[in-house]
């Protein structure tokens, strides 16, 4: 078997995609359910139409190509990624993966293979975590949550008019369930979004596991005053608090929790002027874990960590959980597919763990799923300076390809 990819037809689609929310320095700006991101859906949608495929769009608004097999109560092989960005990112994450999968859909129509399993090309909702994070691919593993819906990452306000752009319903979205016995595995191509392919010269990262990945909202309370004549002897400050939570996380991680990493990426001072002491500040943390009890111990002395600096500045904690995903492992089985599939391509492969989080995490519980990593640049990703050579996407979406037909072999 010696099917590939066409190149050039992966290229003009991949930059008409790369056009759409387009902030003009190489990335795009597509937060989940705007406007950038449905048209970059229709188009999606429309590509597939062109070439033939079948389309759907299931309830929690994931967008598939599906091309059918001819053998009856055959079972999906899904193939996927994302289109939504984070706020101005990068043209690769995510789209790539995603027109990859299209393309291995269209490779295999044209060459007439007649395969025991459906492939499905599918395009999940909200990936990044602009709203909920893992939204479609969590919803479609029937493992959403309503509590998960009702305080998202990225606020109530900004996830109910995103589902009404999108005409996406509540009930829907816990309603989108697939059956598992239904599906054959899922494999996506990405960028590695690190350094680690670039560094050691390797074309294909052969994934073994996803970090799991923990969102809290905190908040110290202290006493709003004047900046000017209240002594610094008695002032309840916090922004002290939110500051050296911020330093002191840092040093717990890297002293004790090797292969973890903690962010806090977003802060306010309340009220938020020159001369009033900060009353409140809130904040948003995230950390990771690639392993699951390490995970749980990192929670807890994140935690008593935020408790212990409430004290020292005579602060209030306030604190809401905002959104979790446990670490996954990736399949033996994809992970052999994905290696040997590198191999018969002739390209270099080593097993790398993955620091960003993937849909494939939310369907490693339900059926075989395996990630292909290709080289990122410098490492950089969630950046407009996100970038990988057109060579090793091609070469990664060869080996999506392979992949592929070695998991339909088995059905
Ligand atoms: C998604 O890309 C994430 O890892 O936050
Ligand atoms: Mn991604
Ligand atoms: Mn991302």
């Amino acid at each position: 078997m010696t099917l590939l990819i066409n190149p050039n037809r992966f290229k003009t689609d991949f930059d008409a995609l790369a056009e759409i929310g387009s902030t003009g320095d190489g990335g795009v700006n597509r937060p989940a359910l705007s406007a950038a991101h449905l048209e970059a859906r229709r188009w999606f949608l429309q590509r597939a139409q062109e070439a033939g495929l079948e389309t759907r769009v299931d309830n929690a608004g994931n967008h598939s190509a599906i091309l059918q097999s001819p053998t009856s109560n055959a079972r999906t092989l899904l193939l996927g990624s994302h289109t939504d960005s984070v706020p101005n990112g990068g043209r690769f994450d995510g789209a790539l993966g995603l027109l990859a999968a299209l393309e291995v859909l269209r490779a295999v129509k044209d060459a007439g293979l007649r395969l025991p399993v459906h492939l499905e090309a599918i395009d999940f909702t909200d990936e990044e975590g602009t709203l909920v994070g893992l939204l479609g691919s969590s919803a479609l593993a029937g493992a959403l949550s309503a509590e998960a819906l009702r305080n998202p990452r990225g606020g109530r306000a900004a996830l109910e008019e995103g589902m009404a752009r999108a005409g996406l319903a509540e009930a829907g979205l816990l309603d989108a369930r697939r059956d598992p016995q239904s599906l054959a595995g899922y494999l996506e191509l990405h960028i590695e979004q690190g350094p680690r392919l670039i560094q050691s010269a390797v074309k294909i990262g052969v994934v073994t596991g996803i970090v799991g990945i923990q969102s809290y909202r905190l908040a110290y309370h202290g006493q709003a005053n004047h900046a000017g004549t209240t002594p610094m002897e008695t002032r309840v400050d916090a922004s002290l608090g939110a500051s050296a939570f911020i330093l002191t996380a840092r040093e717990l991680v890297m002293r004790e929790y090797p292969g973890c990493v903690v962010n806090v990426g977003q802060m306010s001072f309340k009220p938020g002027a020159f001369n009033i002491i900060p009353g409140a500040a809130e904040f948003a943390l995230e950390f990771r874990s690639p392993e699951v009890k390490q995970f749980a111990d990192l929670e807890r002395a994140l935690l008593s960590l935020a408790q212990f600096i409430a004290r020292q500045y005579r602060l209030e904690l306030t604190l809401e959980p905002a959104g979790a995903c446990t670490p996954a492992p990736m399949s033996l089985t994809t992970r052999a597919a994905i290696a040997a599939a590198a191999e018969s391509l002739g390209l270099s492969h080593i097993a790398i763990p993955s620091g960003a989080g993937h849909d494939a995490q939310s369907l490693a519980p339900l059926t075989d799923a395996g990630m292909i990593f290709v080289p990122s640049r410098d490492g950089v990703s969630h950046s407009p300076l996100e970038f990988t050579e057109w060579e090793d996407c091609v070469n990664g979406a060869n080996v999506l390809l392979r992949a592929a037909l070695k998991m339909a072999e088995s059905g």
